[in-house]
């Protein structure tokens, strides 16, 4: 006797499977091969993988016997795993990109609903990787979907800081990011080997950037952070000419000394013609264990110091949008890699950084005006 199933019922189960990395139906992605039902119910899948070795066949594999099985009168699945051609690869990579086979940088397009914020500072070790990280969570946290774009090539902390271990997936030449705690993640970390240093100098680190920006495949983001590298060097130059739209975060200490440099690295935004969206004073007071009064180990007034000179430079206001305190589990949270703001919400810092992503972004955005590249399944 012949099994009940058909190969539509079987499609229909493996258009519920989505590739674990691209986020999207396997048969939207052209990677369901074959399907062949046998008279004992037994089906074969075949299965074309974007990459040869792809780290995710696993689970793959796994999803799409699962989903396969239900379909009633199948008494087993069986996956066979191909590869997909160069031809196939770059069809895929034309349809991701929403059929434009041009690389471009989608946010610095005129359309684009991305949100583009360049975390900057000064002076280093302010704590710039840690607001981004937990900035980034934050807005995850509250529903939009982020990404990150580690760009501090030579000091790369971002991917440790969110717990980002795996690596991306080259599919031709689209890089498909990590995800860790729901946003995707890129960093230059992630291309070199073990904990090289990398030495790249202008024009390397801007196609660098360029590369981030273009070759990854981020979807449709509402909000990209990026945490800088200290100061107003060639990476701060780059993103302003790549990503004219992208707007500053400052992030000083209260320290006057600090205040001072970050007034210089935000008022040069008068030449490269970028919006500061406003200041961020990190480590601001501590509140000793047990409670008592606020300890101001590094000073005060920094934040609004340099909120208000840039306000005077630049003709335009420009708020201080808080005062992050000083708390050892923010730094505990970035070493083990879940971000403070997701580890215990209710704590000052973490509500701190949570109001300042509400304020910058606000409410996340619906489906209406959102792109959706490739049209559902089932059409
Ligand atoms: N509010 C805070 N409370 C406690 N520790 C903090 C706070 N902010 C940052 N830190 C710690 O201070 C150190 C420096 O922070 P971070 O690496 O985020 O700074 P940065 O500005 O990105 O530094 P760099 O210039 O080296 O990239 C880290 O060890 C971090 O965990
Ligand atoms: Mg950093």
């Amino acid at each position: 006797m012949s099994s009940t199933a058909t190969t539509e019922q079987v499609h229909k189960a493996l258009a519920t499977v989505q590739d674990p990395e691209i986020h999207r139906p396997i048969t939207d992605l052209g990677m369901v091969k074959s399907i062949d039902i046998a008279d004992d119910g037994t089906v074969s899948v075949g299965i074309y993988l974007t990459v040869a070795g792809c780290p995710m066949k696993g689970r793959i594999e796994k999803d799409v016997t699962a989903a396969v099985t239900k379909v009633a009168g199948v008494t087993s699945v069986r996956v066979e795993l191909d590869v997909m051609s160069d031809e196939q690869r770059k069809e895929l990579q034309t349809k991701l990109r929403g059929g434009q086979a041009e690389k471009e940088i989608p946010f610095a397009k005129p359309n684009s609903l991305t949100k583009v914020f360049a975390v900057a500072s000064g002076k280093g070790g302010v704590g710039k990787s840690s607001v981004t990280v937990n900035l980034a969570a934050a807005l995850a946290a509250q529903g939009h979907k982020v990404g990150v774009v580690d760009a501090d090539i030579y000091g790369h902390s971002v991917p440790r800081m969110l717990g980002a271990s795996d690596f991306p997936t080259k599919v031709e030449d689209m890089i498909l990011p990590p995800t860790a705690h729901g946003i995707k993640v890129i960093s230059v970390g992630m291309f070199t080997q073990g904990n090289q240093p990398v030495v790249w100098r202008g024009p390397m680190l801007h196609r660098a950037l360029q590369q981030f920006l273009a070759d990854v495949f981020w979807g449709d983001l509402d909000v990209l952070l990026m945490d800088l590298p200290p100061g107003t060097g060639d990476i701060a130059i780059s993103t302003a000419q790549l990503l004219p739209t992208a707007e500053l975060l400052i992030v000083t200490t209260p320290q006057m000394a600090a205040a001072e440099v970050a007034e210089r690295a935000g008022a040069i935004t008068a030449q490269t013609h970028q919006r500061i969206a406003g200041v961020i004073e990190n480590m601001s007071y501590f509140v000793p264990p047990g409670g008592g009064e606020p300890l101001h180990l590094f000073g005060e007034g920094g934040g609004q110091t340099v909120a208000d000179a840039l306000t005077k430079t630049l003709g335009t206001t420009i708020p201080l949008l808080g005062q992050v305190p000083l708390d050892t589990r923010l730094r505990e949270g970035g070493d083990e890699g879940t971000p403070l703001v997701l580890s215990d919400p209710d704590t000052d810092a973490s509500k701190v950084i949570s109001g300042i992503a509400e304020s910058l972004v606000g409410k996340p955005r619906g489906l209406a005006g959102m792109q959706l590249g490739i049209s559902p399944a089932g059409r």
